[in-house]
């Protein structure tokens, strides 16, 4: 039974991952900015078992609001152990280029609120000596390519900082799990052409659900991304900047 607060809850990836916990009785602040879907998977939680669901409406620019969220999820449970960071949104590359406010608002979205509400949570994690930090990365921050590197520059930068937090809070008992997923089958690629590679939420989440489960540190989802964006990465600068990625 885990005390969960769950940032993105709206997101295909936290519910499936928020069903797995709720089947052992376990209790829930969760946070989306849409009310309606918030309460259809407050519900669903608690059909299956969850045994506390509270929930609290903010956008994940909404900053000033996180420290609060945070503070809120403590009382509301009577303490917290795990934190799962999965908002995110996919951003028109091109857009981006042309816009650097819009770039910039989707670095906020995939990159600052994330390392915000990471923040918040870290020092009172810190200061209890205990807890599972979990953000969504993605495999897109291993590279950066041309079709997606916005993306995948607020993934990577996602990435570096929960090292950095893994390496700090590694001696006051407290788990920071960074996980990697390939492409899933969720509303957030629902444009895309679906193959080979393409996982479904439930596949992806039970590989969550085990990281957290076994204190890891960082995941790949399904686990043959581990060796890929190993070869990935090993390629040449001066020959990975001629590729059409
Ligand atoms: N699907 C993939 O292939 C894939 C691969 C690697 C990593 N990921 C990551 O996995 C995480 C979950 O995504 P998903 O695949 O489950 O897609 P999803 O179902 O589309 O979830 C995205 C979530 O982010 C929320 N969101 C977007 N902008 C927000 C904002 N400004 N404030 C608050 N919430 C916001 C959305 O809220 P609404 O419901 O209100 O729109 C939605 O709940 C994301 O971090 C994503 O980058 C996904």
């Amino acid at each position: 039974m885990r005390r969960l607060m769950i940032f993105g809850a709206t997101s295909a990836l936290a519910q499936a991952t928020a069903r797995r916990f709720a089947m052992d009785g376990s209790r829930f602040f969760l946070v989306a900015r849409d009310r309606d879907k918030l309460a259809a998977v407050a519900d669903d939680l608690r059909v299956r078992g969850a045994t506390l669901v509270t929930v609290a409406v903010a956008d994940a620019l909404d900053f000033h609001r996180h420290e609060a969220l945070v503070d809120g999820a403590f009382t509301a449970l009577d303490g917290l152990d795990t934190l799962l960071v999965s908002h995110g949104s996919l951003p028109d590359q091109t857009a981006c280029q042309q816009d650097v406010e819009t770039l910039r608002r989707e670095f906020d979205v995939n990159a600052l609120a994330v390392i915000s509400v990471l923040t918040h949570a870290a020092n009172r994690f810190a200061r209890q000596g205990f807890g599972s930090l979990v953000a969504i990365g993605s495999v897109a921050g291993d590279r950066g390519r041309q079709s997606n590197y916005v993306y995948g520059a607020a993934k990577g930068a996602v990435a570096i900082f929960m090292q950095g937090l893994r390496n700090r809070l590694h001696g006051c008992g407290v788990h920071v799990l960074t996980v990697k997923p390939g492409f899933v089958d969720t509303p957030m690629t629902a444009a895309f052409p679906k193959g080979v590679l393409w996982a479904t939420p439930q596949q992806v989440t039970r590989g969550i659900h085990r990281a957290i489960e076994k204190r890891r540190d960082v995941v790949y989802l399904p686990g043959f991304w581990r060796p890929v964006m190993g070869v990935l990465r090993a390629v040449p600068e001066a020959l990975f900047k001629r590729l059409r990625l």
